[in-house]
């Protein structure tokens, strides 16, 4: 009976051993607003004048793949299958922006090991895609980031509650 328990317990142990070192148990932050401006300013400044150029369009810089990862989201009346839905969508900020949700929905997770997936996850995401989100960010987009993530703090911190 005692190493029957024992055996369980350690079954149980081994289980969440696993799942932690695999990031599941990272508490999950909703990708914001303000997460979404941080990352089209660090990929792009968020100029809404960039079109499509080379394999990627719009302001948050999105390939076909990205967007077909992301389940196509389309602008309203659009068909995912169309010709042209992709750069439709892309180059549209809201759709561009649902495009994102999307894709770090599906593939949050834990880039940087500290316990929390939130926007850096996000921005890691974005930068490498969801299979390669551990590699480091290069430093101009990761500045860029980082600048504007602590101007947004500065800002919420100094709104009257
Ligand atoms: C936005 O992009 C356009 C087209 O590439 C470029 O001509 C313009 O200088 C950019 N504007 C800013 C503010 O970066």
């Amino acid at each position: 009976m005692e190493r029957k328990a024992h055996l369980i317990t350690a079954v149980v142990l081994a289980v969440l051993g696993v799942a932690f070192v695999s990031g599941q148990l990272a508490r999950v932050e909703p990708v914001t607003e303000i997460c979404l401006g941080c990352i089209c300013e660090a990929v792009s400044n968020c100029n809404r004048s960039l079109a499509c150029e080379g394999d990627v369009c719009g302001i948050f810089r999105i390939t076909w793949a990205y967007w077909a990862d992301a389940g196509k989201p389309t602008i309203l009346n659009d068909d995912p299958n169309a010709d042209g839905a992709y750069s439709r969508c892309t180059n549209d900020p809201v759709c561009a922006g649902k495009a994102v949700t999307n894709y770090m929905n599906k593939f949050a997770q834990d880039c940087n090991g500290d316990g929390v997936v939130n926007c850096y996850d996000y921005a890691a995401l974005h930068r490498h895609g969801g299979y390669g989100c551990r590699q480091a960010l290069d430093a101009q987009y990761n500045e860029k980031f980082t600048n504007c993530q602590r101007q947004v703090e500065q800002f919420i911190q100094s709104k009257p509650q």
